[in-house]
């Protein structure tokens, strides 16, 4: 298939066609139109096609969707068809939270290991791997063809440390800390604010609050 530019709109609503689609899959449906997708996402069939339609469109007319290809297209689209070995900076809550979620692997994001600067936690376990000094960063990411760094440390370490894996050539950051990261353009850079779904949330309750006032 060709390739063409697409929105970073239109990628950020690729993840969530896929988790449709692949509980689909999971129940055994072999097609699915336009129309029963939106309904089930709750998203219009005409978004639906034209989201689909920048990757050739996988519909064919009166038949629709079928699931298993459009899965594993989206999939390679995402990159998902290959893996992602992945080291995370920073063993404490969040960093072991992450480590223990066993269904990133599903998708071929794979934890190689993870790093910590307090000699307390050096070869602690967690799961099968073992907390390891920073010291040792820099060979590690090297001999594991890291492509992708996560950081669960505090802000104050996120640009020192930032820097060191920029030195190590890494591909992208998945970035927990609240800062923003300073990077070449060929480093990829996700920002993770838990705390900005929430803020969402706050406004929508005071909003539904003040309307339920009003009327
Ligand atoms: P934590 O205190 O349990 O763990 C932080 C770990 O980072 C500690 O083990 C510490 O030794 C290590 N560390 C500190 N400086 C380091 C360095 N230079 N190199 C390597 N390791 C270093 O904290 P927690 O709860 O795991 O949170 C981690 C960070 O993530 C915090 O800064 C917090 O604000 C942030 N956070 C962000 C969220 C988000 O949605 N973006 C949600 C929760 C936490």
């Amino acid at each position: 298939m060709e390739e063409k530019e697409i929105s970073q709109a239109v990628i950020s609503r690729l993840p969530r066609y896929l988790r449709y689609l692949t509980e689909l899959k999971d129940e055994g449906v072999e097609r699915i139109s336009s129309q029963e997708l939106s309904k089930r996402m709750q998203v219009t069939a005409s978004q639906i096609r034209q989201d689909l339609n920048h990757f050739g469109g996988f519909g064919q007319q009166g038949y629709g969707y079928n699931v298993e290809s459009l899965v594993t297209e989206i999939a390679k689209i995402l990159g998902l068809d290959q893996e992602h070995y992945i080291v995370i900076i920073g063993a404490g809550n969040l960093g072991q939270a992450l480590l223990n979620y066993a269904n990133f692997s599903r998708r071929g994001f794979i934890f190689k290991g993870i790093f910590d600067s307090n000699p307390a936690l050096h070869g602690m376990k967690i799961g099968e791997i073992e907390v390891r000094p920073m010291e040792e960063l820099k060979s590690f990411i090297k001999k594991n063809n890291i492509d992708i760094a996560v950081l669960t440390i505090p802000k104050t370490s996120a640009v020192e440390v930032t820097r060191q894996l920029v030195d190590c050539s890494i591909k992208a950051i998945w970035n927990f800390a609240h800062v923003d990261l300073d990077v070449p353009d060929e480093v990829q850079v996700e920002n993770v604010h838990l705390s900005d779904s929430l803020m969402k949330l706050s406004y929508n309750i005071c909003r539904n609050k003040k309307a339920e006032k009003d009327s």
